[in-house]
């Protein structure tokens, strides 16, 4: 099949604003997006700047908005994106990420929120055995955060974002509850300064899309609603 990419060009050394740029080639329909970029760039546009490592979903390196949808190119078909009336597919970088070139985003602002919660074991416990078990139960408690590959598409498909870009986003928060929803952790109180900020867990008004965009289909907006009873809870002890 034909398809036609619109992708959101901008490269800060040439151009003043960013600007969108057709390409046309032959793809198959179960080829995924990340594949046709990689086509374009190799056949067509050497200058084409997009992130990308694994190719499975797993890195978390390819999001990227598709059709006003934020999601990974690797995990995303042609045949799902590309509409049967020739229509392009409009790819553009992620919103809220400062755009480096084309659809290579700055990561520095969504690392700071990602570290500002301290998303790592807290603990005073000395640990002389080799391993500290836990039972079944209290590592099911955060297998679903644990999934999350820092791919910054919940961020992205945040309309909080918009009205408040120092809003912490999804992503951080859900590193937090990785961490608060460990029996071994005891850095609740720590991760709170960043969470229990006006600009931490509050800002979040249940509109689902972090949710949706997942890739991995983590229950984002679960996670953050936890959050705050949490915080609320520990307020009230
Ligand atoms: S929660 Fe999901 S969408 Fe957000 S960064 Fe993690 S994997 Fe990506
Ligand atoms: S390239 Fe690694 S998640 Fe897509």
């Amino acid at each position: 099949m034909e398809v036609t990419l619109s992708i959101k060009r901008f490269d800060p050394e040439r151009n003043e604003e960013a600007y969108f740029q057709e390409f046309v080639l032959e793809a198959e329909p179960t080829d995924r997006l990340l594949d046709v970029l990689m086509r374009i760039k190799h056949e067509q546009d050497g200058s084409l700047s997009f992130r990308k490592s694994c190719a499975h979903g797993v890195c978390g390196s390819d999001a990227m908005r598709i059709n006003g949808k934020d999601g990974l190119a690797c995990k995303t078909l042609i045949q799902d994106v590309a509409k049967g009336n020739k229509d392009p597919v409009i790819v553009e970088p992620l919103r809220f990420f400062q755009v480096q070139k084309d659809l290579l985003v700055d990561q520095s602002a969504f690392f700071e929120s990602y570290r500002s919660v301290r998303p790592y074991l807290i603990s005073d416990r000395v640990v002389k055995e080799k391993e500290w078990l836990q039972s079944p139960e209290e590592r099911k408690e955060f297998d679903d955060p644990t999934k999350c590959i820092l791919c910054g598409a919940c961020v992205s498909a945040c309309p909080v974002k918009i009205e408040n870009p120092e809003f912490l986003g999804p992503a951080a928060i859900v590193q937090a509850a990785r961490f608060n929803k460990d029996s071994r952790d005891k850095g609740f109180t720590d991760r709170l300064p960043a969470l229990n900020d006006p600009n931490g867990v509050w800002p979040c008004r249940n509109h689902f899309e972090c949710t949706r965009a997942c890739p991995r289909e983590i229950k984002v907006t679960k996670l953050i609603n936890e959050t705050k009873k949490q915080i609320k809870e520990r307020q009230a002890d």
